[in-house]
């Protein structure tokens, strides 16, 4: 079933996050596809988007390689539209637009095309009233794959790891980010800067932190991803964590970023779902999510 502009409790525009950071191995594909499940285990009709070649968002929902699936190269070229590439996914309110190593390609291909920049956005124009969040997976580059993402955008998420060299590279992140305000796309913000894979049991850790918070301030968020066993393992079960192990250190904390951004944007959603209704219409495989939000409630 896709879902419709009506009959949703959240029916309003959705809001298209970008996850991105062309620093490789940072945990933007671990963000994207853990706080998309933990928005539709919210009970809010999200998308998650694939932009990499390497697919590890599609793998990691549990997709197998397959060249023949329509994919967002389909999108970028022009030869599919995003209705054709929806998947649905183990969570009720979860669809996936997959990838292929094919992507790659785009980049070479759309190199002379018009309007090259603005391919992804359009595609996913008559989406944007279907679903409230819209994540898209970002490759380790700042290449075009990653310029569509930017500018289909409302907002960039980035992830970072809290070590020593973390701000490293992140000034031509957001020197992009200002080329791209200042022509193809004024309206995109910076949604927060998310620490991944972070322990904040160490001195190193908590001096990373208090440096980021004196370069983003309140885009910081306050949540933080530690670094846990569980998120490296539920992609290769083709899981979201939140399904592979709902109750993980892991999965509550981006249980806990979701809300955390949902109660950010009132306009985007109107009454955030309290932690009681999270989830219990979803999936079965998700029970158990509503006692762990709740144990968060608790702690937190
Ligand atoms: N919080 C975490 N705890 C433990 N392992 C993690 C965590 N976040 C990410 N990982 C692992 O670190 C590796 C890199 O993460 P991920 O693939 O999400 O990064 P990425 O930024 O998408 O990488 P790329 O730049 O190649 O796209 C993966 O093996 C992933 O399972
Ligand atoms: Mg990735």
């Amino acid at each position: 079933m896709l879902p419709g502009s009506s009959g949703s409790p959240h029916n309003l525009m959705g809001r298209v996050i970008a996850v991105a950071n062309q620093k490789g191995g940072v945990g933007k594909t671990t963000t994207a596809i853990n706080l998309a499940a933990s928005f539709a285990a919210a009970e809010v009709n999200t998308l998650l988007v694939d932009c990499d070649p390497q697919s590890n968002a599609t793998s990691g929902l549990g997709f197998a390689k397959d060249p023949d699936r329509v994919s967002s190269y389909h999108l970028l070229m022009g030869a599919a539209s995003a209705e054709e590439a929806l998947l649905t996914t183990e969570l009720e309110q979860l669809w996936l637009i997959p990838a292929h190593k094919n992507l790659i390609g785009a980049n070479i291909e759309l190199v002379d095309a018009d309007g090259r920049e603005f391919r992804m956005r359009d595609a996913l124009a008559p989406l944007r009233d279907r679903f409230q969040f819209v994540v898209l997976d970002c490759p380790p580059a700042l290449d075009l794959l990653t310029l569509n993402a930017l500018v289909a955008a409302d907002a960039v998420l980035i992830p970072m790891q809290g070590e020593y060299f973390a701000l490293e590279g992140v000034s031509e992140l957001l020197d992009t980010i200002e080329r791209i305000r200042a022509g193809l796309n004024p309206a995109l913000g910076i949604e927060g800067v998310v620490l991944t894979m972070f322990d904040d049991r160490t001195n190193l850790a908590q001096q990373v932190m208090s440096e980021l918070k004196n370069f983003f301030g309140e885009k910081l968020c306050q949540t933080t991803v530690p670094r846990n066993i569980r998120l490296a393992e539920a992609p290769s079960h083709g899981k979201a964590a939140l399904v592979y192990d709902p109750r993980s250190k892991g999965a509550e904390s981006y249980i806990r970023l979701a809300k955390e951004l949902i109660e950010r944007q009132p306009s985007a959603v109107s009454s955030p779902p309290s932690a009681e209704t999270i989830a219990t219409e979803s999936a079965e495989a998700v029970e158990e999510i509503p006692a762990a939000v709740d144990a968060m409630d608790k702690s937190a």
